[in-house]
């Protein structure tokens, strides 16, 4: 039987204890033109080398997973010959995030706002929204309505609307459902950067990472950095689920999560460990809860935050059920172009299901521990590298429940209660705008 832990996105946002919001100003109010200005915002840039300088010095990372400087891309695609395209990401195909199309929906100006400074440091007046978000799409148009006719924003966008899926929101993906093709990722190289929308050189940066371009824009480097870590800085919007639902918070860089959880009410002490980065940074084991939430950090460990989605197991919920959950997931949403990805994700999820039922052999233990490492960097996109994290961070954090899972006697299956299809999928409903 498979029992519902579905999650549905909590009307609250929250900001995280003693800090001055950076995004999350103003609830769930919708911001318009006229706010966004009187909170600082579209002010006029009259120096982009300067302003670049101020990008690299803020050390400003991209949000959409990658944890890639900002500056560093900026500045390849200012630095390519003849025109270009600047793309704001907001698919966000990540299931058990929101973060993105909460941006879109509530506080557009400030991507805008981002889109707009990216595009003068690139040189270019050619920028387009990538969503796939239907009320996230009204409010991109909504606002682009108030700028109509106003000199001092200059830039061209358009919006292109996809149907979601787990790929569509990789930049090739992107890149080619704009020229467009199908929302599928594509062989690299070239990478966006080099040769992306209409032949152009690209930059593809995901709108929190556009809002906080904006921000840094307000604050300058220094006020930037007044939170986070050297290595990370400044605020994040994670996505915090657990069973029985999901928050959006903005949390400083730095903190931990036995921090964040207590916080927001919840026992760290009964937790048995948490899916991270959405579903692809795997999952991990109490020992979490003191890592400092930092890109670094998290990768020396052996996980990542990806795009800031935290799922919370529950003392209730099991690390081998969860893991073989994404990894069907994996399995089905794949975009079937690359024989490694489409028959390897498949091939790990019978082996997790298998374990799942208690029904595997240490054989097939081999064969998935060899697979997770073996298919790492394969395929076209990174869809099969967040597949292996998922298979060989199980394996190496939650040998316990492994091992019980071949005895056969793991009490939280018996009860039958796994994630729902997509696991932990937090569900954002159009009327909770
Ligand atoms: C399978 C896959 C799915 C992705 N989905 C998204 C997405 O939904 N939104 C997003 O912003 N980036 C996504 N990315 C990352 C993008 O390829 C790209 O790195 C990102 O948009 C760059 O923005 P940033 O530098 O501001 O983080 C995905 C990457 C992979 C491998
Ligand atoms: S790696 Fe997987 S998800 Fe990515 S393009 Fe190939 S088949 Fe599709």
């Amino acid at each position: 039987m498979t029992l519902s832990i579905g999650t549905r996105l909590n009307r609250n946002v929250l900001v995280y204890k003693g800090i001055q919001p950076r995004i999350l100003v103003d609830g769930n109010n919708y911001e318009d033109a006229s706010l966004y200005r009187s909170r600082g915002g579209y002010r006029e840039l009259d120096d982009e080398v300067a302003f670049l300088n101020d990008v690299s010095a803020s050390g400003l990372r991209g949000r959409g997973g990658a944890a890639f400087p900002v500056a560093v891309k900026l500045a390849s695609v200012r630095t390519a010959a003849g025109d270009s395209v600047v793309v704001a990401n907001g698919e966000e195909g990540e299931p058990t995030s929101v973060k993105d199309r909460w941006l879109l929906r509530h506080r557009p100006h400030l991507v805008l706002d981002g889109l707009r400074l990216a595009a003068q440091v690139v040189g270019t007046m050619t920028a387009v929204v990538y969503l796939s978000d239907s009320p996230a799409r009204d409010r991109v148009e909504k606002a682009l309505e108030e700028l109509r006719g106003d000199a001092s924003f200059g830039l061209q966008v358009t919006v292109v609307q996809v149907e979601p899926s787990y790929v569509a929101g990789e930049e090739t993906a992107a890149v080619q459902a704009i020229n467009g093709g199908p929302a599928l990722p594509t062989d690299k190289p070239p990478r966006p950067f080099e040769e992306g929308v209409a032949g152009l050189p690209t930059l593809v940066n995901n709108v929190e990472t556009l809002a906080n371009l904006a921000l840094l824009h307000q604050l300058g480097p220094e006020g930037y950095r007044r939170v986070g870590t050297d290595n990370s800085p400044g605020t994040f919007l994670m996505t915090l689920s657990t069973a029985a639902g999901a928050s959006l918070c903005e949390v400083p860089f730095g903190v931990t999560l036995r921090e964040v959880l207590s916080w927001s009410g919840i026992d760290p002490d009964g937790v048995r460990g948490f899916l991270m980065g959405g579903y692809f940074a795997g999952v991990i084991g109490p020992r979490a809860l003191d890592l400092s939430l930092d890109y670094d950090v998290y990768a020396s460990a052996g996980t990542g935050l990806g795009c800031g989605a935290v799922i919370i197991l529950d003392e209730e919920t099991c690390a081998v059920a969860t893991s073989a959950a994404v990894m069907t997931y994996f399995g089905r949403e794949n975009a079937a172009q690359c024989g490694s990805c489409f028959n390897g994700t498949s091939a790990m999820a019978n082996v997790l299901e298998s374990l799942r039922d208690s029904a595997a052999d240490l054989a097939e233990l081999d064969r998935l521990k060899r697979w997770s490492t073996f298919l790492r960097g394969r395929g076209a996109c990174g869809t099969l590298d967040g597949a292996t994290n998922v298979a060989a961070s199980l394996l190496r954090e939650f040998p316990d429940s492994v091992e019980v899972h071949l005895r056969g006697a793991c009490p939280s299956c018996e009860t039958g209660k796994f994630p729902s299809y997509p696991p932990y999928g937090v569900s954002y409903a159009a009327d909770d705008v």
